[in-house]
C-alpha cells in the first residue's frame, strides 16, 4: 500500500475526537477534530464516567462527519478505521469500539482496535519522524510512565507513578489552594511570583534507584503547609498562594528531573544511534517542567522532542497514525471481537500498576 489514509476515533476519558491521517512516505494530518467535556465535568471536581460515556455518544458521529468533511474526504477514500479500544474508562471506550464497529460493518474497512497510551508513544514518530528506540515520558492528568519504544509494538516500562499523576496532582494541590481548574496552568501562572524555597515539601522516591514515583503525599504536605500559614494569619494571602504554587512546582519538578536522568541512563546504555527523550501529555505545557528535562536530555546527549500542544494532549490524530504504522508494520486487522479494555499495559511484562486516577486506569 502506497498510500495509507485512516480514520482515527478517540473517546478514552473527557475527550471526543475523530482525525484524518494520510501516509505516502510522509504523514500528514488531514483533520484532528476534539471535542473536550471540561464543562460537563466542572461541578463535580472530577471526571464522572457516566457522563462522559453519554456526552462521547451524542457527539461521536457528529465528530467523524466533521474530521472527514475538514479532511475533504468521504468514507469511501478511506482504508482502515482505527479505534482506542483502551486503556480508559469502560463507558467511553465502549462508545467508541461500538463507533467503529458499526462504520467497519458499514464500510467493509478494516478495524484496527488501538492502545491509547501507544497513541502518545508513537505521536514523535509522526511529528518529528523519531528512530526506535526512543525514551519517552507520558505526564498527564492520568498518565504518568517511562517507556522505551523499541517498535510500534514493542514497549519497554521502565517505571511511573505508584498513586496520582502529576496532572491529578496539579489539579488537586490547585483546588486546595483556592486556583481555577485545571490547576496545572493556574499553578503554573501563580508560581511565577512565588518563592520556591518558602516551602520544604517533600521529594518522594528521590533518591530511589528506580524509576517509580509517587506524587499523592505531595498534594497532602502542601495542604499542612497552607493550614499552617492559615492558623499564623488566618487568611491565606496572594503571595501565599504565589509561594506554595512556586514550592509545589519545584518538587514536581526536581522529582521529574532526578527520574528522567536515571530513565535516560538506562535508555542510554542500549546506545541508540539517534538517542532521544520525548515528552506527551498535558503536563509538558508546563515551561519550567520542560525546560527542566530539556536539561536532562542535553546533559545526557539525547535530543528533546516536545510535540505541540494539540498533539500531546488526547486527540485522534494519534489513533490514527498508531494504525498507520502498524498497517505499514504488516500487522493484522481486529475483527467483530474487538473489545473495550479498561485496563491494558502497554508492557505486559511489567509489575502492573496500582490504582486508578481521576480520570480512570492509568495503565
Ligand atoms: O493530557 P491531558 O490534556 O489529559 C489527560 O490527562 O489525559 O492533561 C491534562 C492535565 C491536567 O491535569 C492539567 O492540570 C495538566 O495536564 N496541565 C498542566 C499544565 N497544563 C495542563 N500541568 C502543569 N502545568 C501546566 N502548564
Ligand atoms: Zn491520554
Amino acid at each position: 500500500m502506497s498510500t495509507i489514509t485512516v480514520l482515527g476515533i478517540e473517546s478514552s476519558c473527557d475527550d471526543t475526537a475523530a482525525a484524518v491521517l494520510r501516509w505516502d512516505g510522509v504523514a500528514e494530518v488531514l483533520s484532528s477534530e476534539v471535542s473536550g467535556q471540561t464543562d460537563l465535568h466542572a461541578a463535580f471536581g472530577g471526571v464522572v464516567p457516566e457522563i462522559a460515556a453519554r456526552a462521547h455518544a451524542e457527539r461521536l458521529d457528529l465528530m467523524v462527519e466533521l474530521a472527514l468533511e475538514k479532511a475533504g474526504l468521504g468514507l469511501d477514500d478511506l482504508d482502515a478505521i482505527a479505534v482506542t479500544s483502551g486503556p480508559g474508562l469502560i463507558g467511553g471506550v465502549v462508545s467508541g469500539v461500538m463507533c467503529a464497529k458499526g462504520l467497519a460493518a458499514a464500510t467493509g474497512l478494516p478495524l484496527l482496535g488501538v492502545n491509547h497510551l501507544a497513541g502518545h508513544a508513537l505521536t514523535p514518530r509522526l511529528t518529528d519522524g523519531l528512530a526506535f528506540p526512543y525514551l519517552m515520558l507520558l505526564v498527564s492528568g492520568g498518565h504518568c510512565q517511562f517507556l522505551i519504544a523499541h517498535g510500534p509494538d514493542n514497549f519497554e516500562r521502565l517505571g511511573g507513578t505508584i498513586d496520582d499523576a502529576p496532572g491529578e496532582a496539579f489539579d488537586k494541590s490547585a483546588r486546595l489552594l483556592g486556583l481555577p481548574q485545571p490547576g496545572g496552568p493556574a499553578i503554573e501562572e501563580a508560581a511565577k511570583a512565588g518563592d520556591p524555597c518558602r516551602f520544604d515539601l517533600p521529594r518522594p522516591l528521590i533518591r530511589e534507584p528506580h524509576c517509580d514515583m509517587s506524587f499523592s503525599g505531595l498534594k497532602t504536605a502542601l495542604l499542612r503547609a497552607r493550614d499552617a500559614v492559615m492558623q499564623e494569619g488566618n487568611r491565606l494571602k496572594r503571595q501565599d498562594v504565589c509561594d506554595l504554587s512556586a514550592s509545589f512546582q519545584a518538587a514536581v519538578g526536581e522529582v521529574l528531573s532526578a527520574k528522567t536522568a536515571r530513565a535516560l541512563e538506562a535508555y542510554m546504555a542500549l546506545a541508540p544511534s539517534e538517542p532521544a527523550l520525548a515528552v506527551a501529555g498535558g503536563v509538558a505545557a508546563n515551561q519550567s517542567l520542560r525546560a527542566a528535562l530539556a536539561v536532562e536530555a542535553k546533559r545526557a546527549g539525547a535530543r528533546f522532542i516536545a510535540p505541540p500542544l494539540a498533539l500531546c494532549t488526547d486527540n485522534a490524530a494519534m489513533i490514527a497514525w498508531t494504525g498507520i504504522e502498524r498497517l505499514r508494520a504488516g500487522g493484522h486487522a481486529d475483527d467483530m471481537t474487538l473489545a473495550a479494555r479498561p485496563r491494558w499495559p502497554l508492557d505486559s511484562a511489567a509489575v502492573p500498576m496500582l490504582g486508578s486516577g481521576k480520570k480512570g486506569a492509568k495503565a
